[in-house]
């Protein structure tokens, strides 16, 4: 929700005149493991003038791509010395005199990407931040702007997808899979998740189905199931890949004719396969998608101001959470980077940091 504009003198309060805010940030000055270059470090910030806002950080998730980020494997490159994060949700402390948007009080996201939020303060810029209502949660918040925005984009802007229609996706657990059943959900569309198999693959095919998806199948369950064959459920015209490899090929080959398959993600390192029958006889199609892209790209778009707008809703009705995490303590960050870290076991939950209390 974008805030009321007040005229700058009506509003003496509402500046900063030495604040003196001390912020604890977790920085690095050179590519490697988060556990081994991050750094806990103490820097005094300047009040914010012109159009910056001091923000008090709350909360702020630790996404695969920040770590991608700090281990230097994604394409976008931070400038050293560098705050890692991406995402936050934060509290406007106060604001520089040329600020209109943007009250003490309100909470807000980021709008651009990379601005370093692993945080308890910052001085951002006005257009770089969204409002948005208090009411939202602060997990939801904290994670809305990368995981639910991606999951919203991927089912609006390649197939039209109407109530009925269906769509398959693999790690249908992850933050984006639990995000596109949620979706999935409120529009009114069958939600088919592909999950790896696990010890807890009853707990996880529940916690799935209570967030919205039709049916949840491991890999080995979707190569044998007759699921869309027998009509049960109509066979999917957009699949969602977010693994690559053998998963993705497996997805594929479900999709009805001219379907297509977005891929998002890489999780298991291994290059999307595709099986030559389905490309030709279905005519199915490939794409990619990035949401830092297509950010960029409508910075100020109405579609991106609708998107937000309807994330929100649903979330303040309650209708949308935020996928299964832990809050963590910004001291704790060695501990949950290692835990995000961990590709041997399963994925689990996400971890944020929570400075809520800093
Ligand atoms: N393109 C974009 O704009 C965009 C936006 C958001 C996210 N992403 C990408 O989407 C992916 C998911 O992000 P997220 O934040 O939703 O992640 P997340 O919540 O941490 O979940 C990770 C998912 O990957 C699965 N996974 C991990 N290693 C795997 C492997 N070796 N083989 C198969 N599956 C594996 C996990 O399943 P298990 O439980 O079985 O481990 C889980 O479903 C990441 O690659 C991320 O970078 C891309």
């Amino acid at each position: 929700m974008l805030r009321r504009t007040l005229p700058s003198f009506a509003r003496p309060s509402l500046l900063c005149r030495h604040m003196s805010v001390v912020a604890k940030s977790l920085k690095y000055t050179q590519h490697g493991e988060p556990q081994d270059v991050l750094k806990l470090v103490e820097d005094k910030l300047s009040d914010p003038t012109d159009k910056q806002v001091l923000v008090q950080i709350l909360a702020a998730p630790i996404n695969p791509a920040d770590i991608n980020t700090i281990q230097g494997k994604y394409p976008v490159k931070p400038k050293f010395p560098a705050i890692a994060g991406n995402e936050f949700v934060g509290k406007v402390v106060c604001v520089g005199e040329e600020v209109k948007s943007l009250q003490p009080g309100t909470h807000v996201v980021p709008l651009a990407s990379g601005l370093g939020t692993w945080t308890t303060h910052a001085v951002y810029k006005e257009e770089h931040l969204l409002g948005i209502s208090n009411k939202v949660g602060l997990a939801e918040a904290a994670t809305i702007t990368v995981n639910p925005c991606t999951a919203y984009r991927m089912l609006k802007d390649f197939v039209k997808l109407s109530p009925g229609d269906t769509v398959i996706q693999n790690g249908a657990n992850s933050a984006v899979g639990q995000a596109v059943h949620q979706l999935c959900r409120a529009w009114g569309i069958n939600s088919v998740g592909i999950v790896r198999n696990r010890p807890e693959i009853d707990e996880l095919k529940k916690l799935l189905q209570s967030l919205g998806a039709t049916a949840v199948l491991t890999e080995d369950e979707i190569r044998t199931s007759d699921i869309f064959k027998s009509g049960k459920i109509k066979r999917p015209q957009l699949a969602l890949n977010c693994v690559g490899g053998k998963s993705a090929t497996e997805v594929s080959r479900h999709l009805n004719d001219r379907g297509v398959m977005v891929t998002y993600g890489g999780m298991s390192r291994e290059p999307v396969t595709v099986a030559t029958g389905p490309l030709i006889f279905k005519d199915i199609a490939f794409r990619g998608f990035w949401m830092t892209r297509w950010s960029k790209e409508n910075y100020n778009a109405p579609e991106r101001k609708q998107m937000f707008q309807e994330l929100c809703k649903l979330m303040e009705e309650g209708k949308f959470v935020a996928p299964t995490h832990e809050m963590v303590p910004l001291e704790k960050f060695k501990d949950a980077a290692a835990a995000a870290l961990n590709f041997k076991g399963f994925t689990g939950k996400k971890f944020i940091l929570d400075m809520s209390k800093c």
